[in-house]
């Protein structure tokens, strides 16, 4: 049989497959993948910048794994599934003690922990902020409030959720000061849970004010409100330490909802909290078919072992402050390209800014991308004007470096207006 080409898979696609489960910014179709890069169906190699979205954040080739038997036999227990549990609770916040939920993917484990804080508290309603992205199931989505990715064609959505104002670390003391304004007005015996991307991923790797998370952690504590955190982008050392939540000082959160590269490359979500936080649901209240499988369970704690080394973690942060140097000297050399730049640990974003009139930023983002496309290099942009850079934590430096330089090339051709739509 031919293998098709690229073009005739992309054309097949767009008559066959339905358009939401796309962001088809850029034309490509995946053939294979190994270590940090994508191949297309022509052959082509891409690096991946973006580590497939963060869910293939120690790149593309498994690491070898224990047996894990020949097919997914639901809702029983296994030893697999018990020893990886108790390799994420080391890593949980303050040492635990805790419990593990498996699910499938990030939307669902956040509809579980709506859930959860509901039969935790006995009262229903749920915060979290303007930008937050927690997924696409009705809950999650309920509590999404990243541009463009709620629209009136699904309502109505679920109800007694409330959407407070974000600030993230750069914002002015008054800024600051309205938002926590907006969380003094809370009727907090009504509040079953704070759902918080600490370090809002999709909207730009923005970091929560530190002030606005102690505040909303220090009502949390005192009125008896579950503090849950959405850590499916960024956990595992995305930002630095294993959780984003461990760059605020002393929280402790009552659960950490987690998905993406946990499993290795096979759908795996999870929610990790204090037991009693974990027990407030009942045998089935929130089981899969598929949730948990020995296979994703052996594959992730291959995954967690491979990057739970020393060496790893001193290689992660030279390759963390390469970035961050490589970037912000970028910056400097084309502040009228590259507006601002934010992100932190192994996460950053290029606010893309168009130095030609006419053409408009989200555009001159878009012929960014496009460019280190044509140079084998894959990016993605976040909502508007955002470039998102995500590399693998493994990604050889020399790699790296290399992906580095085609961002540069592409910068420095918008800036002498070589790029055109
Ligand atoms: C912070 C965050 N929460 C939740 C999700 C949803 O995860 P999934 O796409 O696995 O349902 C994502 C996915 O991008 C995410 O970034």
């Amino acid at each position: 049989m031919n293998t098709p080409s690229s073009a005739q898979i992309l054309k097949d696609d767009a008559a066959i497959i339905a358009g939401y489960q796309h962001i088809a910014e850029l034309p490509l179709a995946v053939k294979s993948a190994h270590g940090c890069f994508l191949v297309d169906a022509d052959g082509k190699e891409y690096l991946d910048f973006t580590s497939g979205a963060c869910t293939m954040c120690m790149g593309y080739d498994r690491p070898q794994c224990q047996e894990f038997g020949s097919f997914p036999f639901p809702y029983a227990s296994g030893a697999v599934q018990v020893e990886y549990a108790k390799a994420l609770a080391r890593h949980f916040p303050g040492g635990g003690p805790v419990k593990v939920g498996f699910g499938i993917c990030g939307s669902e484990a956040v509809d579980g922990a709506i859930k959860l804080c509901r039969a935790f508290t006995k009262r229903s309603k749920i915060v979290s902020f303007a930008g937050d992205y927690h997924g696409t199931t009705y809950g999650a989505a309920s509590l999404t409030s990243l541009p463009g990715r709620l629209s009136d064609a699904f309502g109505p959505m679920l109800e007694d959720i409330e959407i407070l104002p974000f600030c993230d670390e750069t914002a002015s003391d008054e800024d600051i000061d309205n938002c926590l304004l907006e969380l003094a007005y809370l009727d907090y015996e009504s509040i079953a849970g704070f759902i918080i991307e600490p370090i809002q991923g999709d909207m730009g790797m923005l970091p929560m004010h530190q002030k606005l998370m102690q505040s909303i952690y220090g009502i949390a504590r005192t009125w008896g409100i579950a503090f849950v955190v959405d850590e499916v982008q960024m956990a595992f050392g995305r930002t630095g330490p294993f959780f984003s939540i461990e760059n605020y000082d002393g929280i402790i959160p009552d659960a950490v909802v987690v998905g993406k590269t946990m499993g290795g490359g096979i759908p795996l979500s999870a929610i990790i909290g204090n037991p009693n936080f974990m027990d407030s649901l009942g045998p089935c209240e929130h089981a899969f078919s598929m949730a948990g499988t020995a296979e994703a369970c052996a594959r992730g704690l291959a995954m967690l072992q491979q990057l739970d080394t020393p060496k790893m973690r001193q290689g992660m942060e030279e390759r963390s402050s390469l970035l961050y140097q490589s970037l912000y000297a970028l910056q400097e050399k084309y502040p009228e390209v590259i507006e601002k730049i934010t992100g932190i640990g192994y996460s950053f974003a290029l606010w893309i800014k168009s130095p030609q009139p006419g053409l408009d930023d989200d555009d001159a983002a878009v012929l960014v991308i496009r460019r280190c496309f044509e140079q084998g290099l894959y990016l993605m942009r976040l909502g508007a004007n955002w470039l998102r850079i995500q590399p693998q934590f493994n990604i050889p430096m020399d790699e790296l470096q290399r992906g580095l330089n085609i961002i540069a090339q592409a910068v420095a051709d918008l800036r002498a207006g070589k790029l055109s739509a």
